[in-house]
């Protein structure tokens, strides 16, 4: 097996880790990007590019008259054999002229980046085929881990000229400063992943990389962008949307459940307001993370339309009223952390009862009571209600913290709809499934992963 065959079977692989990541989870949502895409994954997968051995058609014959000169001694700069196709060239001239911008390279990575044979001699770069022309040229990058800098480093004049880009992949190098606006990504039809995770941006929300309409993975997590996050993200038809860990402020856009993304992290920011009732119309979110923001305001309801679900962390906060009775119809929820905000009231019942809850973490607010259900829960240790009003169980707050926090009670907007079940006639069958649930053995969440800057996906 050599070496070419060797990466075939290493990107091969890791899309296939990639294709369950999103396929097994989100289904056949969207079968016309999902195949587009697919099919040009096959592509990749079965050995990007090889020089043809035969003249390319494209390429003229040598003319066989006048009779050739006498050898000439050869020129100062040999000029690129025929052999290779004009994508790759063109794409050859930009990341050579990138590799100049990249003056700390620790793991001596830019050391391949020699000659023309960009395809099978450079880590980090493999070629496919467009599924459109069918002309090679670089389609995936993967500089995970890699830790590039330098003054100049910069992703423009880079990614926005290799145009049939499908993959970037860059966690854990020195990107820094703004995301130029200029960042023309608009002509890369086929871009598909933008992971740009764990380096050092700043400035606001990347508005350029919006242009990017058919991307399906955009992860700008570990950075220090600020400021409010655009409406039109939850627009894009995106699987993925990593956002923790920056700096981002300001309200959540009203339209997030637009997105029809599987995983969303708003994780680790500064976002106030409340969780906006749109969410409710999230189609495809199975795992959602508000963890560690300013978030106030009460539940709305309508987070129990969302079906999906399996995965609700929006835990310290400053989020505050009941659990909304609608969660009894989170059928799938298997890890519910609302711990450390503002929460109170009894614990529903029918929330403890969710066949597949694995971890229901509730401590550190306000709740003042557990049923029958909801102590099963607690005996097998998968209900924490410490640090709560809880008068009959060990670990509660002081009835003098608790005294006080209900002396100037909390009112939620509008209170009756926090009474609302809107799966009512299915609930029995959830109670069945409660008894069997010993055997069930839940799926490990993906979206905490996106919480260590280090862990990369795909790739
Ligand atoms: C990565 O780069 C940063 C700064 O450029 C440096 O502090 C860090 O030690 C580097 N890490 C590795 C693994 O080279
Ligand atoms: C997205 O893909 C479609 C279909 O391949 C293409 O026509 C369109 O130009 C692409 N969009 C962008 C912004 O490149
Ligand atoms: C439940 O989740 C909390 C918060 O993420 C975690 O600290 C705790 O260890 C988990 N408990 C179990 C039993 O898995």
């Amino acid at each position: 097996m050599g070496s070419n065959s060797c990466f075939s079977f290493f990107l091969l692989s890791t899309i296939i880790f990639h294709s369950r990541l999103i396929y097994e989870v989100a289904g056949d949502r969207d079968p016309l990007i999902g195949s587009q895409r697919e099919a040009l994954e096959i592509i990749i997968g079965v050995g990007g590019y090889t020089p043809a051995p035969a003249p390319s058609p494209l390429i003229p014959p040598e003319p066989i008259c006048p009779p050739p000169p006498p050898p000439s001694p050869p020129p100062p700069f040999a000029p690129p054999p025929a052999k290779y196709p004009p994508n790759i060239l063109r794409d050859y001239k930009t990341i050579q002229k990138f590799k100049q911008t990249i003056t700390i390279d620790p793991m001596g990575v830019t050391k391949s980046w020699v000659g023309y044979n960009v395809c099978h001699k450079y880590q980090g770069f493999n070629c496919a085929s467009r599924p459109d022309t069918g002309v090679p040229s670089v389609a995936a990058i993967n500089f995970n881990g890699y830790n590039f800098s330098g003054p100049d480093f910069q992703i423009q004049g880079f990614v926005d000229k290799l145009l049939d880009l499908s993959i970037f992949h860059a966690n854990s190098n020195g990107f820094n400063g703004n995301v130029p606006n200029e960042l023309d990504v608009q002509n890369i039809n086929f871009l598909f992943e933008l992971d740009l995770s764990n380096n050092k941006y700043t400035g606001g929300f990347p508005m350029s990389v919006l242009g990017a309409t058919n991307l399906t993975f955009l992860d700008i997590r570990f950075n220090s962008f600020s400021g409010p996050v655009p409406r039109e993200v939850f627009n894009l038809d995106l699987d993925v949307l990593f956002l923790n860990n920056n700096q981002f402020n300001q309200q959540l856009p009203d339209n997030i459940g637009s997105s029809p993304a599987v995983y969303l992290t708003f994780a680790n920011n500064q976002f106030s307001g409340t969780i906006p009732s749109s969410i409710g119309r999230a189609k495809n979110l199975l795992e959602v993370l508000f963890l560690n923001n300013f978030l106030t305001g009460c539940l709305p309801y309508e987070i129990g339309f969302s079906k999906s679900l399996t995965v609700f962390d929006a835990s310290c906060n400053k989020l505050t009223g009941p659990i909304p009775q609608s969660f009894a119809c989170l059928e799938q929820m298997q890890f519910l952390n609302l711990a450390t905000n503002e929460f109170y009231g009894p614990v529903p019942e029918m929330v403890c009862k969710l066949p597949h809850m694995q971890n229901l973490s509730l401590s550190g607010n306000y709740f003042t009571e557990v049923g029958p259900e909801c102590r099963k829960l607690i005996q097998l240790n998968r209900l924490d209600v410490s640090n709560n009003c809880i008068s009959d169980l060990p670990n509660q707050r002081s009835e003098e913290t608790c005294r006080e926090f209900f002396c100037n009670p909390k009112q939620c907007p509008n209170e009756k709809s926090l009474t609302i079940v809107p799966c009512s006639k299915n609930y029995p069958s959830a109670t069945a499934k409660f008894y069997q649930r010993s055997t069930f053995a839940a799926t490990p969440p993906k979206s905490y992963d996106a919480l260590s800057p280090h862990i990369n996906f795909r790739f």
